[in-house]
Protein backbone atom coordinates (compact mmCIF):
# COMPACT_ATOMS: atom_id res chain seq x y z
CA UNK A 1 0.00 0.00 0.00
CA UNK A 2 1.37 3.43 -1.05
CA UNK A 3 0.62 6.13 1.38
CA UNK A 4 2.56 9.69 2.03
CA UNK A 5 6.13 8.85 2.99
CA UNK A 6 7.35 9.95 6.11
CA UNK A 7 11.10 10.13 5.02
CA UNK A 8 12.27 13.43 4.55
CA UNK A 9 13.99 15.13 1.79
CA UNK A 10 17.37 16.28 3.05
CA UNK A 11 18.14 18.84 0.07
CA UNK A 12 17.62 22.35 0.16
CA UNK A 13 18.81 23.08 -3.43
CA UNK A 14 15.24 24.67 -4.37
CA UNK A 15 15.95 27.58 -2.03
CA UNK A 16 16.35 30.47 -3.78
CA UNK A 17 18.81 33.95 -3.71
CA UNK A 18 17.16 36.28 -0.83
CA UNK A 19 16.15 38.82 -3.77
CA UNK A 20 14.15 36.19 -6.01
CA UNK A 21 12.44 34.70 -2.36
CA UNK A 22 9.35 35.63 -4.35
CA UNK A 23 9.79 33.09 -7.57
CA UNK A 24 8.55 30.26 -6.29
CA UNK A 25 7.87 30.90 -2.68
CA UNK A 26 4.83 28.75 -0.59
CA UNK A 27 2.65 31.58 1.01
CA UNK A 28 0.16 30.78 3.82
CA UNK A 29 -2.38 33.60 3.94
CA UNK A 30 -3.09 34.19 7.06
CA UNK A 31 -6.25 36.14 8.09
CA UNK A 32 -5.66 37.29 11.51
CA UNK A 33 -9.16 37.68 13.15
CA UNK A 34 -10.02 34.07 12.62
CA UNK A 35 -6.17 32.55 13.04
CA UNK A 36 -5.11 32.56 16.42
CA UNK A 37 -6.60 34.19 19.32
CA UNK A 38 -4.48 35.09 22.52
CA UNK A 39 -6.39 36.79 24.73
CA UNK A 40 -9.95 35.36 24.15
CA UNK A 41 -11.94 38.40 23.18
CA UNK A 42 -13.04 36.55 19.90
CA UNK A 43 -11.12 37.80 17.52
CA UNK A 44 -7.44 36.20 16.30
CA UNK A 45 -4.70 38.68 17.28
CA UNK A 46 -0.74 39.00 16.23
CA UNK A 47 0.31 37.03 19.34
CA UNK A 48 -2.19 34.58 18.21
CA UNK A 49 -0.03 34.52 15.41
CA UNK A 50 3.13 34.83 17.43
CA UNK A 51 2.18 31.53 19.15
CA UNK A 52 1.34 29.91 16.35
CA UNK A 53 4.93 30.06 14.61
CA UNK A 54 6.04 26.42 15.43
CA UNK A 55 3.33 25.47 13.59
CA UNK A 56 4.12 27.15 10.47
CA UNK A 57 7.54 26.40 10.35
CA UNK A 58 6.46 23.10 10.72
CA UNK A 59 4.27 23.18 7.73
CA UNK A 60 7.02 24.42 5.56
CA UNK A 61 5.71 27.28 3.84
CA UNK A 62 8.63 30.51 2.93
CA UNK A 63 6.49 33.39 3.71
CA UNK A 64 3.18 34.32 5.76
CA UNK A 65 0.58 36.86 3.99
CA UNK A 66 -1.42 38.94 6.84
CA UNK A 67 -4.26 40.18 5.86
CA UNK A 68 -5.13 43.72 7.16
CA UNK A 69 -4.85 44.21 11.02
CA UNK A 70 -5.12 47.58 11.35
CA UNK A 71 -7.55 49.89 13.26
CA UNK A 72 -10.97 49.02 11.42
CA UNK A 73 -14.74 49.09 12.17
CA UNK A 74 -14.80 45.80 10.10
CA UNK A 75 -17.55 47.16 8.00
CA UNK A 76 -15.55 44.78 5.66
CA UNK A 77 -13.45 42.35 7.42
CA UNK A 78 -10.55 44.74 8.15
CA UNK A 79 -10.33 46.35 4.58
CA UNK A 80 -11.79 49.40 5.81
CA UNK A 81 -8.74 50.84 7.06
CA UNK A 82 -8.89 53.41 9.79
CA UNK A 83 -4.82 54.23 9.92
CA UNK A 84 -2.78 52.50 7.75
CA UNK A 85 0.49 52.28 9.73
CA UNK A 86 -1.04 51.52 13.30
CA UNK A 87 -2.23 47.65 14.94
CA UNK A 88 -5.83 47.49 15.42
CA UNK A 89 -5.72 47.51 19.34
CA UNK A 90 -8.13 44.98 19.70
CA UNK A 91 -5.20 42.92 17.52
CA UNK A 92 -2.25 44.27 19.33
CA UNK A 93 0.43 46.79 19.10
CA UNK A 94 3.18 47.86 16.69
CA UNK A 95 5.88 46.31 19.27
CA UNK A 96 3.68 42.77 18.65
CA UNK A 97 4.40 43.29 14.92
CA UNK A 98 7.84 43.81 15.37
CA UNK A 99 8.46 40.65 17.82
CA UNK A 100 5.75 38.50 15.28
CA UNK A 101 8.16 39.71 11.96
CA UNK A 102 11.43 39.30 13.92
CA UNK A 103 10.48 35.61 15.01
CA UNK A 104 9.08 34.95 12.06
CA UNK A 105 12.52 35.68 10.08
CA UNK A 106 14.01 33.68 12.90
CA UNK A 107 12.37 30.90 11.57
CA UNK A 108 13.11 31.91 7.74
CA UNK A 109 9.91 32.79 7.30
CA UNK A 110 9.59 36.25 5.23
CA UNK A 111 6.48 38.60 6.17
CA UNK A 112 3.75 39.99 3.40
CA UNK A 113 1.14 42.66 4.51
CA UNK A 114 -1.73 43.73 2.25
CA UNK A 115 -2.07 47.31 1.64
CA UNK A 116 -5.38 48.62 0.34
CA UNK A 117 -4.92 51.87 -1.58
CA UNK A 118 -8.30 51.77 -3.49
CA UNK A 119 -10.49 53.27 -0.17
CA UNK A 120 -9.62 54.29 2.99
CA UNK A 121 -12.51 53.38 5.43
CA UNK A 122 -14.87 56.05 6.72
CA UNK A 123 -13.46 56.62 9.84
CA UNK A 124 -10.01 57.91 8.65
CA UNK A 125 -8.93 61.19 9.49
CA UNK A 126 -8.78 61.95 5.63
CA UNK A 127 -12.27 61.56 5.34
CA UNK A 128 -13.43 62.99 8.53
CA UNK A 129 -11.59 66.08 7.50
CA UNK A 130 -12.94 65.28 4.09
CA UNK A 131 -16.69 65.75 5.51
CA UNK A 132 -16.28 68.48 7.58
CA UNK A 133 -14.76 71.11 4.79
CA UNK A 134 -16.69 72.63 2.39
CA UNK A 135 -17.42 71.37 -1.60
CA UNK A 136 -14.37 71.96 -3.64
CA UNK A 137 -11.89 72.14 -0.49
CA UNK A 138 -8.54 70.06 -0.82
CA UNK A 139 -9.71 67.77 1.87
CA UNK A 140 -12.45 66.56 -0.27
CA UNK A 141 -10.31 66.06 -3.47
CA UNK A 142 -8.63 63.15 -1.72
CA UNK A 143 -11.88 61.29 -2.44
CA UNK A 144 -14.54 60.85 -5.42
CA UNK A 145 -17.26 63.83 -4.36
CA UNK A 146 -19.57 64.96 -7.19
CA UNK A 147 -22.77 66.69 -7.19
CA UNK A 148 -25.84 64.57 -7.52
CA UNK A 149 -28.06 64.42 -10.85
CA UNK A 150 -31.80 66.60 -10.64
CA UNK A 151 -32.35 69.90 -10.10
CA UNK A 152 -31.68 69.37 -6.01
CA UNK A 153 -28.76 67.07 -6.95
CA UNK A 154 -30.68 64.51 -4.83
CA UNK A 155 -29.92 61.89 -7.42
CA UNK A 156 -26.46 60.06 -7.38
CA UNK A 157 -23.90 61.50 -9.96
CA UNK A 158 -24.43 57.85 -12.00
CA UNK A 159 -26.36 54.76 -11.85
CA UNK A 160 -23.74 52.80 -11.22
CA UNK A 161 -23.52 49.78 -8.50
CA UNK A 162 -21.30 48.95 -5.79
CA UNK A 163 -19.17 45.53 -6.11
CA UNK A 164 -20.96 44.59 -2.94
CA UNK A 165 -24.52 45.29 -4.13
CA UNK A 166 -26.82 48.60 -4.04
CA UNK A 167 -25.81 52.31 -5.06
CA UNK A 168 -22.16 53.02 -5.39
CA UNK A 169 -22.46 56.54 -4.66
CA UNK A 170 -23.39 57.69 -0.85
CA UNK A 171 -24.77 61.40 -0.07
CA UNK A 172 -23.22 63.43 2.46
CA UNK A 173 -25.64 65.71 4.83
CA UNK A 174 -24.37 69.04 2.33
CA UNK A 175 -25.91 66.89 -0.54
CA UNK A 176 -22.50 65.91 -2.41
CA UNK A 177 -22.24 62.09 -3.23
CA UNK A 178 -18.97 60.31 -3.03
CA UNK A 179 -17.96 57.10 -4.22
CA UNK A 180 -17.60 54.15 -3.05
CA UNK A 181 -16.73 50.73 -5.08
CA UNK A 182 -17.28 49.19 -2.00
CA UNK A 183 -19.30 49.26 1.03
CA UNK A 184 -20.27 52.87 1.68
CA UNK A 185 -18.08 52.54 4.65
CA UNK A 186 -15.18 52.33 2.37
CA UNK A 187 -14.97 55.50 0.47
CA UNK A 188 -12.97 55.17 -3.20
CA UNK A 189 -9.74 57.58 -2.86
CA UNK A 190 -8.70 59.88 -5.75
CA UNK A 191 -5.32 58.70 -7.25
CA UNK A 192 -4.69 61.87 -9.68
CA UNK A 193 -4.28 63.65 -6.25
CA UNK A 194 -0.67 63.97 -5.62
CA UNK A 195 -1.06 63.99 -1.99
CA UNK A 196 -2.74 60.79 -2.04
CA UNK A 197 0.17 59.29 -4.28
CA UNK A 198 2.45 60.81 -1.53
CA UNK A 199 0.88 58.94 1.48
CA UNK A 200 0.87 55.58 0.03
CA UNK A 201 4.54 55.89 -0.55
CA UNK A 202 5.24 56.89 2.95
CA UNK A 203 3.10 54.21 3.97
CA UNK A 204 4.85 51.63 1.54
CA UNK A 205 8.59 52.65 3.47
CA UNK A 206 6.87 52.15 7.42
CA UNK A 207 6.13 48.91 6.96
CA UNK A 208 9.34 47.86 4.76
CA UNK A 209 11.31 49.96 7.14
CA UNK A 210 10.18 47.42 9.83
CA UNK A 211 11.62 44.57 8.18
CA UNK A 212 8.02 43.80 5.83
CA UNK A 213 9.35 41.66 3.22
CA UNK A 214 6.49 42.66 0.88
CA UNK A 215 2.78 43.33 0.15
CA UNK A 216 0.08 41.98 -1.18
CA UNK A 217 -2.09 45.18 -3.34
CA UNK A 218 -6.20 45.32 -2.85
CA UNK A 219 -7.97 45.78 -6.16
CA UNK A 220 -4.90 46.58 -7.07
CA UNK A 221 -6.58 47.16 -10.99
CA UNK A 222 -8.67 49.39 -9.26
CA UNK A 223 -7.01 52.72 -8.33
CA UNK A 224 -6.77 54.78 -11.67
CA UNK A 225 -10.20 55.97 -12.69
CA UNK A 226 -11.26 58.45 -15.36
CA UNK A 227 -14.12 60.19 -14.30
CA UNK A 228 -14.52 62.89 -16.84
CA UNK A 229 -17.90 64.37 -16.88
CA UNK A 230 -20.93 63.03 -18.53
CA UNK A 231 -20.35 59.32 -16.68
CA UNK A 232 -21.19 57.01 -18.55
CA UNK A 233 -24.16 54.92 -17.49
CA UNK A 234 -23.51 51.76 -16.18
CA UNK A 235 -25.33 49.80 -19.14
CA UNK A 236 -22.61 51.66 -21.68
CA UNK A 237 -19.70 50.03 -18.91
CA UNK A 238 -21.28 46.53 -18.18
CA UNK A 239 -19.27 46.20 -15.36
CA UNK A 240 -16.06 44.45 -15.50
CA UNK A 241 -16.10 42.38 -18.40
CA UNK A 242 -17.80 45.05 -20.93
CA UNK A 243 -16.76 44.72 -23.95
CA UNK A 244 -15.33 48.21 -23.73
CA UNK A 245 -11.21 48.26 -25.61
CA UNK A 246 -8.66 47.05 -22.89
CA UNK A 247 -7.62 49.71 -20.72
CA UNK A 248 -10.38 52.03 -21.21
CA UNK A 249 -12.57 50.92 -18.50
CA UNK A 250 -12.95 54.27 -16.40
CA UNK A 251 -12.70 52.05 -13.40
CA UNK A 252 -10.85 49.36 -13.99
CA UNK A 253 -7.49 48.29 -15.20
CA UNK A 254 -6.68 51.30 -16.96
CA UNK A 255 -3.20 51.40 -18.68
CA UNK A 256 -2.56 54.58 -16.15
CA UNK A 257 -2.62 52.81 -13.23
CA UNK A 258 0.96 51.18 -14.13
CA UNK A 259 2.48 54.69 -13.20
CA UNK A 260 0.89 54.62 -9.64
CA UNK A 261 3.06 50.64 -9.59
CA UNK A 262 5.99 52.18 -11.39
CA UNK A 263 6.48 54.75 -8.46
CA UNK A 264 6.07 52.07 -5.75
CA UNK A 265 8.46 49.60 -7.72
CA UNK A 266 11.23 52.38 -7.04
CA UNK A 267 10.68 52.61 -3.29
CA UNK A 268 10.87 48.93 -3.18
CA UNK A 269 14.01 48.68 -5.01
CA UNK A 270 15.75 51.57 -2.34
CA UNK A 271 15.50 48.47 -0.03
CA UNK A 272 17.95 45.37 0.28
CA UNK A 273 16.25 43.08 -0.71
CA UNK A 274 14.13 44.70 -2.65
CA UNK A 275 10.21 44.07 -1.20
CA UNK A 276 8.16 42.17 -3.10
CA UNK A 277 4.61 42.97 -4.04
CA UNK A 278 1.92 40.60 -5.77
CA UNK A 279 -1.39 42.28 -7.18
CA UNK A 280 -4.95 41.42 -6.39
CA UNK A 281 -5.67 42.12 -9.83
CA UNK A 282 -9.27 40.45 -11.52
CA UNK A 283 -8.15 41.49 -15.09
CA UNK A 284 -7.99 39.20 -18.24
CA UNK A 285 -5.02 36.90 -18.29
CA UNK A 286 -3.55 39.33 -21.38
CA UNK A 287 -3.57 42.12 -18.65
CA UNK A 288 -2.41 40.34 -16.25
CA UNK A 289 1.52 40.69 -17.14
CA UNK A 290 1.73 44.64 -17.14
CA UNK A 291 0.80 44.00 -13.01
CA UNK A 292 3.63 41.57 -12.74
CA UNK A 293 6.26 43.47 -14.45
CA UNK A 294 9.30 43.73 -12.86
CA UNK A 295 8.77 47.50 -13.29
CA UNK A 296 5.64 47.46 -11.46
CA UNK A 297 4.62 45.00 -8.59
CA UNK A 298 6.86 42.24 -9.62
CA UNK A 299 3.95 39.76 -9.42
CA UNK A 300 0.20 39.13 -9.63
CA UNK A 301 -2.31 36.36 -8.63
CA UNK A 302 -3.49 34.15 -11.35
CA UNK A 303 -6.82 32.68 -10.41
CA UNK A 304 -7.21 31.20 -13.50
CA UNK A 305 -6.79 27.77 -11.62
CA UNK A 306 -9.15 28.78 -9.04
CA UNK A 307 -12.23 29.29 -11.38
CA UNK A 308 -11.27 26.15 -13.96
CA UNK A 309 -13.10 23.16 -13.60
CA UNK A 310 -11.89 19.67 -11.75
CA UNK A 311 -11.16 18.80 -15.37
CA UNK A 312 -7.01 17.81 -17.19
CA UNK A 313 -7.70 19.87 -20.36
CA UNK A 314 -9.12 23.11 -18.42
CA UNK A 315 -6.25 22.44 -16.00
CA UNK A 316 -3.48 22.79 -18.37
CA UNK A 317 -4.44 25.32 -20.24
CA UNK A 318 -4.53 27.17 -17.51
CA UNK A 319 -1.23 26.23 -16.57
CA UNK A 320 0.81 26.16 -20.01
CA UNK A 321 -1.02 30.18 -20.90
CA UNK A 322 0.13 31.44 -17.58
CA UNK A 323 3.51 29.95 -17.40
CA UNK A 324 4.13 31.41 -21.16
CA UNK A 325 2.75 34.88 -20.08
CA UNK A 326 5.06 34.88 -16.99
CA UNK A 327 7.73 34.02 -19.24
CA UNK A 328 7.05 36.46 -21.54
CA UNK A 329 7.27 39.23 -18.96
CA UNK A 330 10.02 38.00 -16.86
CA UNK A 331 7.93 37.45 -13.78
CA UNK A 332 6.99 33.88 -11.87
CA UNK A 333 3.82 33.00 -12.47
CA UNK A 334 1.46 32.34 -8.63
CA UNK A 335 -1.28 29.72 -7.98
CA UNK A 336 -4.31 30.11 -5.71
CA UNK A 337 -7.27 27.79 -4.96
CA UNK A 338 -8.22 29.52 -2.05
CA UNK A 339 -8.32 32.18 -0.20
CA UNK A 340 -10.70 34.59 2.24
CA UNK A 341 -13.23 35.54 -0.91
CA UNK A 342 -14.09 32.62 -2.13
CA UNK A 343 -15.81 29.27 -1.50
CA UNK A 344 -13.42 26.37 -0.10
CA UNK A 345 -11.86 24.14 -2.87
CA UNK A 346 -12.47 21.29 -0.71
CA UNK A 347 -16.34 22.31 -0.87
CA UNK A 348 -16.30 23.53 -4.79
CA UNK A 349 -15.07 20.09 -6.14
CA UNK A 350 -17.35 18.09 -4.32
CA UNK A 351 -20.80 20.13 -5.73
CA UNK A 352 -22.08 19.27 -9.43
CA UNK A 353 -19.65 20.78 -12.19
CA UNK A 354 -18.90 24.47 -11.44
CA UNK A 355 -19.22 27.35 -13.84
CA UNK A 356 -16.45 30.51 -13.89
CA UNK A 357 -18.20 32.15 -11.68
CA UNK A 358 -18.86 29.38 -9.28
CA UNK A 359 -22.43 30.19 -8.99
CA UNK A 360 -23.18 26.55 -7.73
CA UNK A 361 -21.70 27.03 -4.81
CA UNK A 362 -23.21 30.47 -4.17
CA UNK A 363 -26.67 28.76 -4.46
CA UNK A 364 -25.32 26.08 -1.85
CA UNK A 365 -24.37 28.69 0.54
CA UNK A 366 -27.85 30.36 -0.07
CA UNK A 367 -29.60 27.17 0.62
CA UNK A 368 -27.20 26.69 3.60
CA UNK A 369 -25.78 24.08 2.71
CA UNK A 370 -28.00 21.18 1.22
CA UNK A 371 -28.79 21.88 -2.24
CA UNK A 372 -27.45 20.94 -4.07
CA UNK A 373 -25.63 17.76 -2.44
CA UNK A 374 -22.32 18.35 -1.60
CA UNK A 375 -20.35 15.10 -1.44
CA UNK A 376 -17.74 16.10 1.31
CA UNK A 377 -15.62 12.71 0.63
CA UNK A 378 -14.87 13.46 -3.11
CA UNK A 379 -14.70 17.49 -2.85
CA UNK A 380 -11.38 16.29 -0.02
CA UNK A 381 -9.97 13.98 -2.08
CA UNK A 382 -9.92 16.18 -5.00
CA UNK A 383 -9.06 18.92 -2.97
CA UNK A 384 -5.84 16.85 -2.24
CA UNK A 385 -5.30 15.99 -5.64
CA UNK A 386 -5.21 19.25 -6.92
CA UNK A 387 -2.49 21.02 -3.98
CA UNK A 388 -0.49 18.32 -4.78
CA UNK A 389 -0.69 19.07 -8.61
CA UNK A 390 -0.58 22.44 -7.75
CA UNK A 391 2.25 23.16 -5.28
CA UNK A 392 4.96 20.92 -7.72
CA UNK A 393 4.03 23.42 -10.11
CA UNK A 394 6.98 26.11 -11.06
CA UNK A 395 5.90 29.40 -9.68
CA UNK A 396 4.55 30.81 -6.41
CA UNK A 397 1.94 28.63 -4.66
CA UNK A 398 -0.71 30.92 -2.33
CA UNK A 399 -2.03 28.62 0.27
CA UNK A 400 -4.99 30.02 2.88
CA UNK A 401 -4.56 29.03 6.21
CA UNK A 402 -7.16 26.32 6.83
CA UNK A 403 -6.58 24.20 3.70
CA UNK A 404 -3.94 22.54 4.90
CA UNK A 405 -6.71 20.85 7.23
CA UNK A 406 -9.09 20.14 4.34
CA UNK A 407 -11.84 22.61 5.79
CA UNK A 408 -14.85 22.68 3.83
CA UNK A 409 -16.97 25.68 3.79
CA UNK A 410 -19.15 26.41 6.60
CA UNK A 411 -22.39 27.34 4.83
CA UNK A 412 -24.99 27.23 8.04
CA UNK A 413 -24.21 30.78 9.64
CA UNK A 414 -27.19 32.37 11.20
CA UNK A 415 -28.05 34.92 9.24
CA UNK A 416 -28.02 37.22 12.01
CA UNK A 417 -24.25 36.47 13.19
CA UNK A 418 -23.18 37.23 9.60
CA UNK A 419 -20.45 39.74 8.76
CA UNK A 420 -20.27 40.16 5.42
CA UNK A 421 -21.54 43.39 4.16
CA UNK A 422 -22.30 41.73 0.80
CA UNK A 423 -25.63 39.82 2.41
CA UNK A 424 -26.63 43.10 3.99
CA UNK A 425 -26.25 44.98 0.03
CA UNK A 426 -27.57 42.47 -1.85
CA UNK A 427 -30.53 41.87 0.25
CA UNK A 428 -29.90 38.51 0.94
CA UNK A 429 -29.05 37.49 -2.32
CA UNK A 430 -25.47 36.85 -1.65
CA UNK A 431 -24.19 34.57 1.36
CA UNK A 432 -21.08 36.22 1.43
CA UNK A 433 -17.58 35.15 2.82
CA UNK A 434 -18.04 34.55 6.61
CA UNK A 435 -18.10 30.61 5.56
CA UNK A 436 -14.38 30.43 4.80
CA UNK A 437 -13.29 32.93 7.49
CA UNK A 438 -14.39 30.84 10.62
CA UNK A 439 -12.07 30.46 12.94
CA UNK A 440 -9.54 27.86 12.72
CA UNK A 441 -9.96 24.81 15.03
CA UNK A 442 -6.16 24.11 16.74
CA UNK A 443 -8.22 21.11 19.26
CA UNK A 444 -10.77 18.73 19.07
CA UNK A 445 -12.79 20.17 21.89
CA UNK A 446 -12.63 23.27 24.34
CA UNK A 447 -14.17 26.43 23.65
CA UNK A 448 -13.96 27.39 20.28
CA UNK A 449 -11.30 24.54 19.66
CA UNK A 450 -8.50 26.13 20.37
CA UNK A 451 -8.89 29.24 19.04
CA UNK A 452 -8.94 31.25 21.88
CA UNK A 453 -10.47 31.11 25.55
CA UNK A 454 -13.71 32.08 24.38
CA UNK A 455 -16.44 31.70 21.83
CA UNK A 456 -14.60 32.71 18.23
CA UNK A 457 -15.85 35.71 16.53
CA UNK A 458 -18.10 33.62 14.00
CA UNK A 459 -19.68 30.34 14.74
CA UNK A 460 -17.57 26.93 14.20
CA UNK A 461 -19.59 23.65 13.58
CA UNK A 462 -19.36 20.64 15.52
CA UNK A 463 -17.59 19.00 12.54
CA UNK A 464 -14.19 21.37 13.08
CA UNK A 465 -13.05 18.94 16.02
CA UNK A 466 -12.09 16.02 14.06
CA UNK A 467 -10.83 18.27 11.42
CA UNK A 468 -8.68 20.38 14.14
CA UNK A 469 -4.73 20.66 13.81
CA UNK A 470 -4.38 18.14 16.93
CA UNK A 471 -6.57 15.35 15.84
CA UNK A 472 -4.67 15.80 12.60
CA UNK A 473 -1.31 15.68 14.25
CA UNK A 474 -1.96 12.30 15.28
CA UNK A 475 -2.59 10.82 11.90
CA UNK A 476 0.15 10.64 9.20
CA UNK A 477 -2.49 9.80 6.71
CA UNK A 478 -4.33 13.78 7.57
CA UNK A 479 -4.57 16.59 5.17
CA UNK A 480 -2.07 18.39 7.31
CA UNK A 481 0.70 15.74 6.92
CA UNK A 482 -0.09 15.34 3.37
CA UNK A 483 0.74 19.43 3.06
CA UNK A 484 3.51 19.14 5.24
CA UNK A 485 5.14 16.64 3.44
CA UNK A 486 4.55 17.92 -0.02
CA UNK A 487 5.88 21.28 1.11
CA UNK A 488 9.23 19.85 1.90
CA UNK A 489 9.55 17.74 -1.20
CA UNK A 490 8.87 21.08 -3.03
CA UNK A 491 11.27 22.44 -1.33
CA UNK A 492 13.82 20.17 -1.79
CA UNK A 493 12.75 19.71 -5.55
CA UNK A 494 12.15 23.06 -6.89
CA UNK A 495 14.62 23.82 -9.75
CA UNK A 496 14.60 26.13 -13.01
CA UNK A 497 10.91 27.79 -13.59
CA UNK A 498 9.49 25.37 -16.25
CA UNK A 499 7.51 21.93 -16.88
CA UNK A 500 7.41 19.69 -19.29
CA UNK A 501 3.62 18.29 -20.15
CA UNK A 502 4.21 14.67 -20.89
CA UNK A 503 2.54 12.18 -23.25
CA UNK A 504 -0.72 11.30 -21.54
CA UNK A 505 -1.92 14.44 -20.96
CA UNK A 506 -5.35 14.48 -22.25
CA UNK A 507 -8.94 14.76 -21.08
CA UNK A 508 -8.22 12.41 -17.88
CA UNK A 509 -4.88 12.93 -17.02
CA UNK A 510 -2.34 15.52 -16.62
CA UNK A 511 1.35 14.69 -16.46
CA UNK A 512 4.52 16.55 -16.46
CA UNK A 513 7.81 16.65 -15.96
CA UNK A 514 10.25 19.33 -13.71
CA UNK A 515 14.18 19.96 -14.55
CA UNK A 516 15.29 16.77 -12.43
CA UNK A 517 13.38 14.17 -13.55
CA UNK A 518 10.42 15.48 -10.86
CA UNK A 519 7.34 14.35 -11.96
CA UNK A 520 3.53 14.98 -11.43
CA UNK A 521 0.89 12.74 -12.70
CA UNK A 522 -3.37 13.58 -11.78
CA UNK A 523 -5.79 11.49 -12.95
CA UNK A 524 -9.07 13.60 -12.97
CA UNK A 525 -11.11 10.31 -13.04
CA UNK A 526 -13.19 8.68 -13.13
CA UNK A 527 -11.33 5.11 -13.65
CA UNK A 528 -7.67 4.27 -12.86
CA UNK A 529 -4.98 4.73 -14.89
CA UNK A 530 -1.36 3.59 -15.38
CA UNK A 531 1.24 4.78 -13.28
CA UNK A 532 4.37 6.10 -15.53
CA UNK A 533 7.91 4.93 -14.81
CA UNK A 534 9.59 6.53 -11.54
CA UNK A 535 9.66 5.90 -7.32
CA UNK A 536 6.73 7.27 -5.99
CA UNK A 537 7.53 9.65 -3.35
CA UNK A 538 3.98 10.82 -2.41
CA UNK A 539 0.52 10.58 -3.33
CA UNK A 540 -2.62 12.38 -2.32
CA UNK A 541 -4.17 9.29 -0.85
CA UNK A 542 -3.08 6.05 -0.35
CA UNK A 543 -3.25 3.50 -2.82
CA UNK A 544 -1.98 0.20 -4.41
CA UNK A 545 -0.63 -1.51 -6.85
CA UNK A 546 0.52 0.16 -10.16
CA UNK A 547 -2.57 2.03 -11.11
CA UNK A 548 -3.47 5.18 -10.18
CA UNK A 549 -7.39 5.48 -9.20
CA UNK A 550 -9.75 8.19 -10.04
CA UNK A 551 -9.40 12.06 -8.15
CA UNK A 552 -5.88 11.56 -7.52
CA UNK A 553 -2.33 12.81 -7.56
CA UNK A 554 1.13 11.13 -7.50
CA UNK A 555 4.80 12.61 -7.27
CA UNK A 556 7.85 10.50 -9.02
CA UNK A 557 11.63 10.77 -9.59
CA UNK A 558 13.83 8.33 -11.64
CA UNK A 559 14.24 4.77 -10.28
CA UNK A 560 18.14 4.61 -9.13
CA UNK A 561 20.20 1.74 -10.99
CA UNK A 562 21.18 -0.50 -8.89
C1 LIG B 1 -10.46 42.40 -2.16
C2 LIG B 1 -10.38 41.73 -0.82
O1 LIG B 1 -9.76 40.49 -1.00
C3 LIG B 1 -11.80 41.63 -0.32
O2 LIG B 1 -11.87 40.82 0.82
C4 LIG B 1 -12.32 43.01 -0.06
O3 LIG B 1 -13.68 42.93 0.29
C5 LIG B 1 -12.20 43.89 -1.31
N1 LIG B 1 -10.94 43.74 -1.97
C6 LIG B 1 -12.37 45.35 -0.95
O4 LIG B 1 -11.23 45.80 -0.27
Amino acid sequence: MRSARTTRPVSDRGRLADTDWWRQAAVYQIYPRSFADSDGNGLGDLQGVISRIPYLADLGIDAVWLGPFYPSALADGGYDVDDYRDVDPRLGTLADFDEMTARLHARRIKVIVDIVPNHTSSRHAWFREALAAPKGSPARSRYIFRDGLGPDGSQPPSDWVSLFGGPAWARVPDGQWYLHLFAPEQPDLNWDNREVRDEFLATLRFWSDRGVDGFRVDVAHGLAKNLAEPLEPISALNHIDGALPPGSHPLWDRDEVHDIYAEWRRVFNEYDPPRAAVAEAWVHSSRRPRYASPDGLGQAFNFDLLEANWNAGEFLRVITDNLSDAQRQGSSTTWVLSNHDVVRHATRYGLPPEDRHHQTARQWLLSGGTAPRLDRGLGLRRARAAILLMLALPGSAYLYQGEELGLHEVPDIPSELVQDPSYARSRGAEKGRDGCRVPLPWTADGPSFGFGAGPAHLPQPAWFGPLSVQAQERDPASTLWLYRHALRWRRALQTAESMEPMPGTNGQVLHFTRPGGWRCVTNFGPGPVPLPPGAVILTSVPFEGSQLPADTTAWLLPEQNG
